[in-house]
């Protein structure tokens, strides 16, 4: 798919990663460009419309959806990430994590569908490599992000993964997702 005239929104599109897809999907020629950010947020191209958009928070969701009448790509983008430091036996903290990158990018997706569905279009997930093959670095890697199956056009699947074997050696632990989900 290319980029050129097309209808883009991309999830936590304020700084890092989705800021700079915001800059490369204007610089592709994308006719529109909605970045959704938590907080308030501008940008100087006449193309680029910013969505009040917390992905933990399904009244904001709505009303983005609202506020988009025709959506080529969505990208989730949107994520929170803790290395070292973060005290996982915090409850709180992983409920927070689960709820920014599971049902976060799961419910953007599902209330996008139907936009989606009308342009024949395409949902890109912003994935970490921990996503394929958790990594002993954080619990947080061994979190899975929600996928959409081919074979289930309209709905949502979760990577299908297999048991975590841990090599104890280098302490590495795959879990590998069904290939089909890559193509
Ligand atoms: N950078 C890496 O090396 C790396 C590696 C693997 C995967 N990733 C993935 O790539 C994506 C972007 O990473 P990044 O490095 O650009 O991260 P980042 O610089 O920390 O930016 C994260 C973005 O997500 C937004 N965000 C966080 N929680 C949100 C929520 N509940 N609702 C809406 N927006 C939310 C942040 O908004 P605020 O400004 O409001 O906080 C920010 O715009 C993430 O999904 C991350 O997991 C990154």
């Amino acid at each position: 798919m290319t980029i050129t005239n097309k209808t883009i929104l991309i999830t936590g599109a304020n700084r890092g990663i989705g800021r700079s897809l915001v800059e490369e999907a204007l610089k592709r020629g994308a006719k529109q460009v909605y970045a959704g950010t938590r907080q308030p947020w501008t940008h100087p191209d006449g193309r680029v419309t910013r969505l009040a958009m917390d992905v933990t928070n399904g009244m904001q969701i709505r009303d983005a959806v609202g506020q988009v009448e025709f959506l080529d790509i969505l990208i989730n983008n949107a994520g929170a990430y803790s290395l070292h430091g973060d005290d996982f036996s915090d409850r709180s903290l992983l409920e927070r994590h689960i709820a920014t990158n599971l049902f976060g990018p799961y419910d953007v997706t599902q209330a996008f569908l139907p936009l989606l569905i009308r342009s024949r279009g395409a949902i890109v997930n912003v994935l970490s490599l921990a996503s394929l093959a958790g990594l002993p670095l954080t619990p947080a890697c061994r979190l899975p992000r929600p996928t959409r199956s081919r074979k289930q056009p309209r709905s949502l699947s979760r990577n299908r993964s297999a048991p975590s074997l841990r090599d104890e050696e280098s302490g590495f632990m795959p879990s590998f997702p069904d290939p089909s989900i890559l193509t």
